[in-house]
């Protein structure tokens, strides 16, 4: 399976993804993409030699649609069975995620359906939460709402702040996103729960 990766930052969810497709696997990594020509994530999947490419979103003020018709380019160049959001901070149109429908995978920083959207670590501690994590779902329409396909839960420790917290947090992403891809990409959507 041929899969490709959007990301907006770091990309530390893309180079776990990368790495673990590096051994016995059914998929390979064949584009990184992003909406910011500066994420770091880009150069990390062109030493880990990946092709890359960049759409920067701020060039199409307004413009959704002009955005990701851009950024359709060199993704369906690329031919990809398989599209993974990771830490990809732009909310697609329906009219793209209907493109890559059943096949495209997110990964969110919450136990969902509990706080969908940002500051996810933040409003679990203010909830009083014992417990926090990560969850990989398919992307649908409606933001961080499609099927599970896999969850890790962490503690919310006293004294936390939404740094520690979501740094915890990470650390299940990357053990996450992986496990979860492994088996989707055999075509098995029973869900990962770690
Ligand atoms: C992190 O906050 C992670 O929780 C979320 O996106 C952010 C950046 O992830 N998935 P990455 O390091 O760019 O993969």
């Amino acid at each position: 399976k041929r899969v490709a990766i959007l990301i907006s930052g770091g990309g530390s969810n893309m180079v776990r993804l990368i790495e673990d497709m590096a051994g016995d696997h059914p998929a390979r990594p064949v584009l990184v993409a992003s909406n910011n020509p500066a994420a770091g994530g880009l150069n990390r999947a062109t030493e880990a030699g990946i092709p890359t490419a960049a759409v920067d979103h701020r060039n199409f003020p307004k413009d959704r649609a002009g955005f990701e018709a851009a950024l359709l380019r060199p993704l369906l160049e690329a031919e990809p069975d398989i599209l993974c959001l990771a830490g990809f901070m732009r909310i697609l149109t329906p009219d793209f995620v209907q493109r890559f429908a059943g096949r495209m995978l997110n990964i969110h920083p919450s136990l969902l359906p509990k706080y969908p959207g940002l500051n996810t670590h933040a409003r679990a501690i203010a909830a009083g939460d014992a417990e926090a994590g990560c969850t990989v779902h398919e992307v649908t329409p409606e933001l961080d709402a499609g099927p599970m396909l896999g969850q890790a839960r962490v503690p919310i420790l006293p004294g936390d702040d939404a740094a520690t917290l979501a740094a915890r947090v990470l650390v299940q992403e990357h053990r996450l996103y992986p496990a979860v891809l492994r088996r989707f990409a055999a075509g098995d959507r029973t869900p990962v729960i770690l």
